[in-house]
């Protein structure tokens, strides 16, 4: 894994927006997986202002987010299809049409799952995917287990990932205990991955990610079984390594 050191989550922001624009520019109907999250924040914000001064369009592009909680309905305040609404897509020029986020209140769930990894299939597969990381190690809600699930399946969030997350809503009870997420073998597929972490909060989960010791106890230690990933880190997400 190739690794960039940056001073703040501003200068990520703008390096990792300008790898996204490179591929879209470079790639006709690009096709990206995307993260929500406070990790991608301010790459999307970079993205945006790229937009609007005219370096980048996004009408060719195709979206596959990572994941989506289960039951809370998309147009819940805190559900991923909003935060990828509000946070990006009512902001470029994509075409909704062609971006794609687990449905919370599928009708048949397996079914949901099965057609999410086709659709990406049939769309060509993932040119460049984001993630962001879990203070556990997770990656998309894929979380420390016993084994790696290959594909796109629904998942208990642990404990942790629930603390982690009731910061967006008004109470924990309010948070969701389930969520449709794409599995490790679905993001592998993806023909170039960035994982980005900010904050001195992921410094133990990158510090196991890079052991070289590829174990489901830490989701994003697969990553070291993939050819292209980069690493975007601020000096306290570094900090242990
Ligand atoms: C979000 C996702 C999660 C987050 C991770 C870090 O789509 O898949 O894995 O990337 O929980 O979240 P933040 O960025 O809020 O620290």
């Amino acid at each position: 894994m190739k690794i960039n050191i940056y001073n703040n989550k501003q200068e990520i922001g703008n390096a990792v927006a300008s790898v996204i624009a490179g591929k879209v520019l470079t790639k006709t109907n690009c096709i990206l997986g995307l993260a929500t999250g406070s990790t991608p924040i301010p790459t999307y914000n970079s993205l945006i202002e790229l937009y609007k001064n005219g370096v980048v369009d996004f009408s060719g592009v195709r979206t596959f987010n990572l994941d989506e909680y289960y039951g809370i309905g998309s147009m819940h305040e805190q559900s991923y299809y909003k935060f990828m609404y509000d946070n990006l897509f009512s902001k470029i020029n994509i075409d909704l049409k062609n971006t794609k986020i687990p449905s919370s209140q599928p009708k048949n769930l397996e079914q949901e799952c099965i057609d999410y990894d086709e659709s990406i299939e049939k769309a060509g597969g993932i040119d460049l995917q984001i993630l962001g990381i879990g203070h556990n190690g997770h990656i998309a809600f894929n979380e420390p287990s016993d084994v790696f699930t290959y594909g796109t399946h629904i998942v208990d969030l642990t404990e942790d990932t629930i603390q982690a997350n009731k910061r967006f809503f008004n109470s924990i009870d309010e948070v969701p205990k389930k969520a449709i997420t794409m599995g490790i073998g679905t993001i592998l597929k993806a023909r170039e991955i960035i994982i980005i972490a900010t904050g001195k909060d992921k410094a133990n989960a990158i510090k196991a990610m890079l052991s070289k010791n590829i174990d489901p106890k830490c989701p994003a230690s697969i990553l070291n079984a993939h050819t292209n990933v980069t690493v975007f880190l601020d000096k306290e997400a570094a900090s242990l390594i």
